[in-house]
């Protein structure tokens, strides 16, 4: 497990915590954020948590290991979240979906057997310009062609 966050991510964690840290019991909210992005909440991102939003880092353990719904680890190497926000929904995300699973032979929340891939929807992702679109490790893949989206961004990420 890697012990420090990339600067990214960093950045990730800092624009989480200031959108939640002054609205009191948001814990829960700031850890869903986080998974959506990381797709996981692993230890060294509890920590940094821990100081960015001024909470102890053995309560957000407690939260974080409590709910089933959240992850200590990646569970896979590249995270496919297609958003099914209102925008994205109109736009065909359904099929980037069925796409994506027919193409990976998983259903979503579920990770292909090599752990090379982890297929989850998400809600708005703020790029509602841009409908369809998929995150990929915290990536925007935008205006996708629902049939065929499967397919094309299976290849640009398997292998890397
Ligand atoms: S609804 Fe998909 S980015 Fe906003």
């Amino acid at each position: 497990m890697t012990t420090a966050t990339t600067p990214n991510v960093q950045e990730d964690l800092q624009r989480i915590a200031k959108k939640w840290k002054d609205k009191p019991g948001s814990l829960i909210m700031v850890l869903h954020e986080v998974q959506e992005r990381l797709g996981c909440v692993p230890r060294n991102v509890c920590l940094e948590l821990a100081k960015l939003i001024d909470v102890p880092v053995a309560r957000i353990y407690e939260v974080v290991t409590f709910y089933n719904y959240f992850k200590t680890e990646a569970p896979g190497k590249h995270i496919l979240s297609v958003c099914t926000g209102t925008a994205c929904h109109l736009k065909g995300a359904s099929k980037v979906l069925e796409s994506l699973s027919k193409e990976l032979g998983i259903k979503e929340g579920e990770s292909s057997a090599d752990k090379e891939f982890h297929l989850q929807s998400v809600r708005c992702v703020g790029c509602c310009g841009m409908a369809p679109v998929v995150m990929v490790n915290g990536a925007i893949h935008g205006k996708l062609k629902p049939e065929s989206s499967g397919k094309e961004i299976v290849a640009q990420y398997r292998g890397k």
